[in-house]
């Protein structure tokens, strides 16, 4: 059996969206130190230079910044339109996540949800995919949470746009396998980015460092549809999705999600 490198499988170009600081930042960290070429999206144009700038200084790879706000689907359709390499590997890692109770979220929060959560890795999947087909390799990553699986009070709408993710991913990776295109949802617990640091004054059980689930995600892709990072987060998804009663796991969620800000 002939084990590649993953640059070798993936390579020379990868994808994230969301890349300029946290998990994103993680992502292209690890895939710069494997060879990988980067495209990196993010909203705020000056930070992510700034983050590519660093990255450039420790690596000698090829880092190409786009500013693209990925809840503008005419955005997206433009800067893939724009490409003028082949992304073999697409990180799908931007998010939006508003704290609150349903009534309370404006409408326009919510269609946020939708436009970046769940549009936005509809969208980007679906336009970098005929090129991944074409060259007969690819992997796509979509990040999932704990949180999408069950109902999750205060986060009801962000949880949902997760679960979908994970279903997503489990799709496309039946799908995709005969045209040899790995894909994977990684669902993960708590993870010290700024954004969790904002909502969270507690540290959860099971959280892990950006690097952490990055490279554990990384190494996850083409093992399997569903990736959980970290042990104490495994056990509390198999808790939760095949040994907790619904309702249960529900009221479980309840309470960690009480004291987000
Ligand atoms: N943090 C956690 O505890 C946790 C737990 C489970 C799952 N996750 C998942 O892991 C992923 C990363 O989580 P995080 O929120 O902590 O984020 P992060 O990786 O720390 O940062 C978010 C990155 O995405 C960019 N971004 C945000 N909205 C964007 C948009 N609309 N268009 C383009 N880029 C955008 C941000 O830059 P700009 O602001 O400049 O755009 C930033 O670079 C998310 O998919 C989240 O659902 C996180």
């Amino acid at each position: 059996m002939v084990l590649y490198t993953m640059l070798e499988k993936y390579g020379p170009y990868a994808l994230i969206a969301g890349a300029s600081e946290g998990l994103g930042a993680a992502y292209a960290e690890s895939l710069a130190g494997r060879g990988f070429n980067l495209v990196l999206l993010a909203r705020r144009k000056e930070k992510l230079e700034a983050f590519a700038a660093e990255l450039g200084k420790k690596y000698s790879v090829e880092l190409v910044t786009h500013a693209v706000d990925m809840g503008d689907l005419e955005a997206v359709k433009a800067f893939a339109g724009s490409l003028n390499v082949q992304i073999g590997l697409l990180v799908y890692n931007a998010a939006y996540a508003p704290v609150g109770l349903f009534k309370d979220l404006e409408e326009e929060q919510l269609m946020r949800i939708a436009a970046v959560n769940v549009r936005g890795p509809l969208a980007l999947t679906r336009l970098v995919l005929p090129k991944m087909i074409e060259r007969g390799k690819g992997g796509v990553i979509l990040m999932s949470s704990l949180a999408g699986t069950q109902g999750s009070p205060r986060l009801a709408g962000y949880a949902a746009s997760k679960a979908f993710n994970a279903i997503l991913a489990e799709g496309l990776w039946e799908e995709l396998k005969p045209c040899g295109i790995d894909v994977i949802a990684s669902c993960a617990g708590a993870i010290l980015t700024p954004g969790y640091n904002q909502a969270q004054a507690a540290r959860a059980p099971g959280t892990l460092s950006p690097a952490q689930v990055a490279e554990k995600t990384l190494k996850a892709l083409g093992k399997g549809p569903v990736f959980v990072p970290g042990g104490i987060n495994k056990l509390a998804r198999f808790f939760l999705m095949r040994l907790a009663p619904r309702k249960f796991a529900i009221k479980i969620m309840s309470a960690n999600t009480r004291s987000l800000n």
